[in-house]
């Protein structure tokens, strides 16, 4: 593996523990909006982003490469209102999919098939990741403001398990 791919691997590790803190300054937010279940589920979330970031690290270890984890920034840029939030999310996760992408692209590049192989769970979850973003604006939409469609969705999304 060479120095390059171990630098990148070691890049979207810190960029998916850095997810983690967005979504918790995304829980953080819904809590003061009173939304307690959509908090619930973005506390869920951040805890998700938490694995993915281990998944690299034990992947690295794996390799006998040593994990670097990076700064984490403090979540920026918070939106006031849960839509604004729930559209905040789905950039994200875009966000997220074109860099792993682009790791992908460069392990093809440099013939690192067990790179490729690793990368392909990210792949398929990010497919997963962005239609659960995509669902939360969906009905948000649906809700189209009415108070009764906001606390239900509310409560649906608090039942989200780990
Ligand atoms: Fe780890 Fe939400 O991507």
């Amino acid at each position: 593996m060479t120095e390059e791919m171990i630098g990148r691997l070691n890049e979207q590790m810190t960029l998916e523990f850095s997810s983690g803190y967005l979504y918790l300054g995304f829980a953080a937010r819904l809590e003061s909006l009173a939304l307690p279940g959509a908090a619930h589920w973005y506390r869920v979330q951040a805890e998700e982003e938490l694995r993915h970031g281990m998944r690299l690290f034990e992947y690295l270890i794996r390799l006998s490469a040593e994990p670097m984890p990076g700064p984490v920034p403090a979540p920026r840029d918070i939106p006031e209102d849960f839509a604004g939030i729930a559209d905040a999310g789905l950039r994200h996760e875009r966000f997220i999919t074109a860099s792993i992408e682009g790791i992908l692209f460069y392990a093809i590049g440099e013939n690192d098939l067990q790179t490729q192989q690793f990368l392909q769970w990210f792949i398929g979850e990010q497919v997963e990741e962005e239609a659960n973003a995509r669902g939360i604006i969906d009905a948000l939409n649906r809700a189209d403001g009415c108070k009764a469609g906001l606390m239900l969705l509310d409560e649906k999304m608090g039942g989200r398990e780990g």
